[in-house]
């Protein structure tokens, strides 16, 4: 059954990115959420429509909860929970790193995540218990032991006027002690890039649950690990998260520790 449904994610996230690479280099109607960083394009919501239809007509029980407004609660073991369109300010720009991003939780647990990268045919998929894919080959994290030779990414979120919390120092501390650091602008990509290897390491803050589900499934059947700031177990609706291939987990919390104020 949960085969079923990673198929069925396979297939709308491949149909909305080819609707992200139609409107790629055509003019985008942007609008604004709330400050001026946080913005939504009409393929957003276009890709968001083509994935929430696909998915109510499939799976009429299921609850579906999306970034641009869909909450349908049906009281479901089973949770949709879809980006449409990660990575929203580089597609504005016409920076070719997006993503589709598709979880979904069976009672509060992610079991199945699909990361569509379509500018590079880079289809991620895992299902609880079955490990984690790139184009249906097996993937998994890094055997970097030491952040000193790691690449990690982060990212910073559109509330970074309005809080101290806005990742600043924490950019500052990893910089100095790591191998390289990349801000690419695609939370759900940046941990499909740990599971396959490409990084060794990503934290970020203020993260929404469309943002980590998939790439949780992804990362953890990958063989990586996932926590909160303090190593407590990630909670994807929570406000922090901290993910790598397990040996360089430990690391990550000190530093993150060196500025933790909350
Ligand atoms: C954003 C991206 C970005 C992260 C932001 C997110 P969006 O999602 O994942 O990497 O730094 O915090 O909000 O708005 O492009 O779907
Ligand atoms: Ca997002
Ligand atoms: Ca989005």
């Amino acid at each position: 059954m949960i085969r079923d449904y990673l198929n069925a994610a396979v297939e709308i996230a491949r149909e909305a990115g080819e609707l992200q690479l139609d409107g790629l280099n055509k003019a985008k109607k942007i609008e604004y959420k709330g400050n001026r960083f946080n913005i939504v394009t009409q393929v957003d919501k276009a890709c968001e429509k083509l994935i929430v239809n696909f998915l109510k007509d499939k799976f009429p029980s299921h609850d579906i909860l999306a970034e641009e407004g869909t909450d349908i609660k049906k009281d479901s073991e089973w949770l949709w929970i879809v980006d449409p369109l990660d990575g929203t300010v580089n597609y504005a720009h016409g920076y070719p790193l997006f993503s589709v991003s598709i979880g979904l939780l069976h009672k509060s647990k992610p079991v199945v995540g699909v990361v569509y990268e379509p500018n590079r045919n880079e289809m991620f998929v895992a299902e609880h218990g079955g490990g984690a894919m790139l184009n249906d080959k097996p993937i998994r994290v890094t055997q970097n032991k030491t952040i000193e030779g790691s690449m990690i990414s982060t990212g910073f979120a559109y509330n970074v006027n309005e809080t101290r919390l806005n990742n600043i120092n924490h950019f500052n501390d990893f910089i100095k002690k790591c191998h390289a650091i990349r801000r690419d602008g695609v939370a759900s990509v940046d941990m499909c890039y740990i599971a396959c290897g490409r990084y060794d390491g990503f934290w970020e803050l203020f993260l929404k649950p469309w943002d980590i589900a998939a790439g949780a499934v992804i990362i953890k059947e990958a063989g990586g690990q996932l926590s909160l700031f303090d190593g407590k177990p990630l909670d994807i609706f929570g406000d922090e998260i901290v993910a790598s291939n397990g040996l360089i987990h430990e690391e990550m919390l000190e530093i993150l520790g060196c500025h933790h104020e909350k």
